[in-house]
């Protein structure tokens, strides 16, 4: 019988490298996107264009994805939180014309908020409700430039300021990134406390009732702090959702999340996915290759149980 595709939304050289100490050259986050596209990812998150007050580890973000490989038929979004960085990256990208032979830089943005007011203004200096403003205007501009937009909302499940999160909070920001053009929604549980029970509590509430939103316009973006993270996306693979979030090796923290660490390492998802009706298109040993690379890189330790459980054979 015909596999279903999942998609990979790989988020290591953004999710991933943001919260790392020491600089790191724009040639090792371009040698990342680069053997990351290789091993058959074909969605990455190459960046931010956000105050480099905020996340200096992003500001070169424009010349990483101006000097990456470009291939065709892959996406390289960017995270955009306000009308100046959208602003920076159309200046950029009207230097790289549609028919000047490689792609664009990237043809999509994302986009942010959260669901807890405490969260929203420790990441983005705003209540909830000025950033859903906000970003009302970034997504009309940027749709009118022809960029596709996608929405995340950070702590879905728990947040580090406000505790246990409000599914119906979730459920009205969400709808509110749908409402205003987003194509998907990532729903990040940002600290990596869920367990699959809450998640499918979770999707329940976002799925039923009268502001019903279907499982494709949803994604998962699951921090694997208490090691539930690939559960957690078992579960929704259950509940219809066919997108998810990963960081090879595990990379990454929120630097507003204090002690959450990186994103479900894309090693393990592509793992937990072997032999199961779903594909993802993603070469398992590849993609540990570029997940022992980076870890070597940084000089971290690779977070990949499937990683280095294969490295060791
Ligand atoms: P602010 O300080 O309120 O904004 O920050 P401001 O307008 O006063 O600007 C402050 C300075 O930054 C000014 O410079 C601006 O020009 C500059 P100055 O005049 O002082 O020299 N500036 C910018 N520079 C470049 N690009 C920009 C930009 N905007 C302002 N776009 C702001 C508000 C939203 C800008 C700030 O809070 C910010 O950048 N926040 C982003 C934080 C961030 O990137 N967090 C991590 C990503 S989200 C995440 O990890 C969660 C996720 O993974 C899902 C999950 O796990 O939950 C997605
Ligand atoms: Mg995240």
């Amino acid at each position: 019988s015909a596999l279903t595709a999942v998609k990979i939304v790989e988020v290591g050289p953004r999710d991933g490298l943001q919260n790392e100490k020491s600089v790191i050259p724009p040639e090792v986050k371009i040698e990342l996107i680069n053997r990351l596209n290789r091993a058959g990812l074909t969605t990455i998150e190459a960046g931010s264009f956000v105050s480099p007050k905020w996340v200096p580890q992003m500001a070169g973000t424009a010349d990483v994805i101006s000097r990456m490989e470009r291939v065709p038929g892959s996406s390289y979004p960017v995270l955009v939180p306000n009308l100046k960085g959208l602003e920076l990256l159309l200046d950029l990208l009207a230097k790289h014309p549609p028919g000047a032979g490689t792609p664009p830089p990237t043809d999509e943005i994302a986009i942010f908020t959260a669901a807890t007011e405490g969260f929203c203004k420790a990441n983005t200096n705003c209540s909830i409700a000025e950033s859903l403003e906000r970003l009302e205007a970034v997504t009309k501009k940027a749709l009118d430039h022809g960029l596709r937009v996608r929405g995340y909302v950070s702590v879905v499940i728990d947040c580090p300021y406000e505790g246990r999160v409000s599914q119906t909070k979730v459920r009205d920001v969400t709808k509110a990134l749908l409402d205003m053009g987003c194509y998907e929604v990532s729903l990040g549980d940002t600290v990596g406390t869920g367990t699959p029970a809450q998640v499918r509590a979770l999707l329940e509430t976002l799925m039923s009732g009268a502001s019903a939103m279907p499982a494709g316009k949803l994604a998962g973006h699951y921090h694997d702090t208490f090691g539930t993270a690939v559960a957690n996306i078992m579960a929704s693979l259950d509940m219809g959702l066919r997108t998810f979030d990963a960081s090879v090796g595990g990379l990454g923290g929120c630097p507003y999340s204090p002690g959450a660490t990186g994103n479900v390492a894309t090693e393990d998802v592509v793992y937990a996915l072997r032999d199961s009706k779903y594909t993802t298109g993603a070469d398992l040993d590849a993609v540990v290759d570029v997940g022992d690379w980076i870890s070597k890189k940084l000089n971290r330790r690779n977070a990949s149980r499937a990683g280095t459980a294969t490295l060791a054979k």
